[in-house]
Order: C-alpha cells, then structure tokens, then sequence
C-alpha cells in the first residue's frame, strides 16, 4: 500500500456509505495519445485498488457509476470495450470471491446487457451475499429517474391491485423499492473528472449527501484521492435542514 496509514487524521470520520461518478478515464487517454478504451481499463484498475483500500479503512458501502442509461449513445467500440472489461471484472470476481470476501450488488435494469454479462453478475450477486464486510454496488445501464419511475411503477401496480394504499407510501417505503432498498443513503458522493453535476446519480439516495469534487480525473485517483474527499467530509458541518 502506497498510501503513508500515519498520516491520517486521527479524528477522521470514514462515511458508512460513499459513492463514487468515475469521470474522466476518456480525457486521461487522450492526454497520452491513447484510445479512450485504454482510460476506462486503467480506470477498472483504478476501481480496483479503491475498493480495497475503502475495505482497508472499514468502508460498509461503495457504489460506483459504472454504466449510465446514456452511456448506451457511445460509439460501439467504446460500448463494446467497456461491457468486455466489465465481463472480465466479473469473471475474476467470482473467481477470487473467497479471498475478497467483498458482496456485491447491481443497481439498474440488467435486461439490456448481454445474457453472459448478466448471468455472471447473478452469480457474484448470490454467491458473495454471504459476506459480512463491505458492500460494492455497481450501478450499470443506471439512471436515477428511470429507478424513481421504476419505484413509482411499482407501487401504483400494487395499489391497482388493492395491496397497498396510497397513503402508506412514505419515504422509507418508497425508498424500499429503489434498486438500494436495505442500503443506507451515501453520505459523500465524490466525482473526479472535473465536471461539477449529479449526471442522473443516486438522485433519490443523494437527498442529504455531501458532494466533493476534484479535477483529477480517475484513471489517477488513488487511496490519496479518497482519504482528501474522506478530510473535507469529516471538517463538514451536516445539519439535514435543522439548525446548528
Ligand atoms: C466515465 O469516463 C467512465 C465511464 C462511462 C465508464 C466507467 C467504466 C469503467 C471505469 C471501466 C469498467 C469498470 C469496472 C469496475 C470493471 P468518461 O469516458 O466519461 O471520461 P471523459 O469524461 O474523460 O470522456
């Protein structure tokens, strides 16, 4: 581990829940001459040592943007590289599942990826649920709109058919038939990458998240990176609307 564990505040609050836009693996690439693909397979790397230093620090929930519902109006080899590196993730997920001991989780309408990639997240979804550690949630073919539709859908289905009534949705209902029912709220929502919106993330979830962005893009985000988003979080004041 490259990152110096001494020089850590002590007083530091690591978040329970931190979800993470992994922005700016195209730019990264170009800026060295590369394909954008060669950006988002460092960019799976980069995932990859995030998600075991967030382990390391006892982080409960990651989620990651993996895949947007926008991301399908990408050119077909970019579409395509990124489904085979997912592919690949998953592949190696399943095989060292024991010694990660991580559970994961998808967040979005799997319908639209290809049979293989879906049976393999089936399977790293039901094999690792009996792991206690942190939870990774990828959201793929994600959109926060389109899982608030989903969620209003699917409660007024079951008021049409009489199971439910109207009045009985309240927020922990309806947060009950989000793609992250059980999950808790993200409390620090990090983007790297430069841009400064919500592009459609966790747009239910995010109601009281605190926000930090930074320029680095992700290909180059590391421990170091995510230990200065946990700094700023910790020096923050969160009143959730009510006074100091
Ligand atoms: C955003 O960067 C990144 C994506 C749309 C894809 C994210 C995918 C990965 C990191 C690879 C697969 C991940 C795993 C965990 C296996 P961008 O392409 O929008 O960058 P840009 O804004 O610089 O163009």
């Amino acid at each position: 581990m490259f990152f110096k564990k001494k020089k850590l505040a002590a007083d530091r609050k690591v978040p329970t829940h931190i979800a993470i836009v992994m922005d700016g693996n195209g730019r990264w690439a170009k800026k060295r001459g590369l394909p954008r693909t060669a950006g988002h397979k460092v960019g799976a790397e980069t995932f990859r040592t995030i998600a075991n230093y967030a382990k390391s620090i006892g982080l409960k929930y990651l989620t990651v943007y993996t895949f947007s519902t926008e991301n399908w109006k990408r050119s077909d080899e970019e579409v395509n590289a990124i489904m085979e590196l997912l592919e690949k993730y998953l592949r190696e997920i399943i095989r060292d599942m024991d010694k990660n001991q991580v559970r994961f989780c998808f967040f979005g309408d799997m319908s639209r990826l290809s049979p293989q990639l879906q049976e393999e997240a089936r399977i790293a979804s039901e094999e690792s649920a009996k792991y206690s550690g942190v939870q990774v949630n990828f959201c793929l073919n994600y959109g926060g709109r389109a899982e608030i539709l989903r969620a209003a859908q699917s409660f007024a289905r079951e008021c049409m058919d009489g199971t439910r009534k109207p009045e009985e949705l309240t927020e922990e209902a309806f947060s009950d038939l989000m793609y992250s029912a059980g999950v808790p709220d993200p409390e620090l929502i990090i983007r790297p990458g430069g841009e400064k919106r919500t592009s459609n993330f966790l747009l239910w979830q995010s109601a009281y998240a605190e926000y930090y962005f930074t320029d680095v893009l992700w290909p180059d985000f590391g421990p170091e990176e995510l230990e200065k988003a946990i700094a700023s979080y910790s020096g923050r004041n969160r009143r959730f609307g009510g006074a100091e």
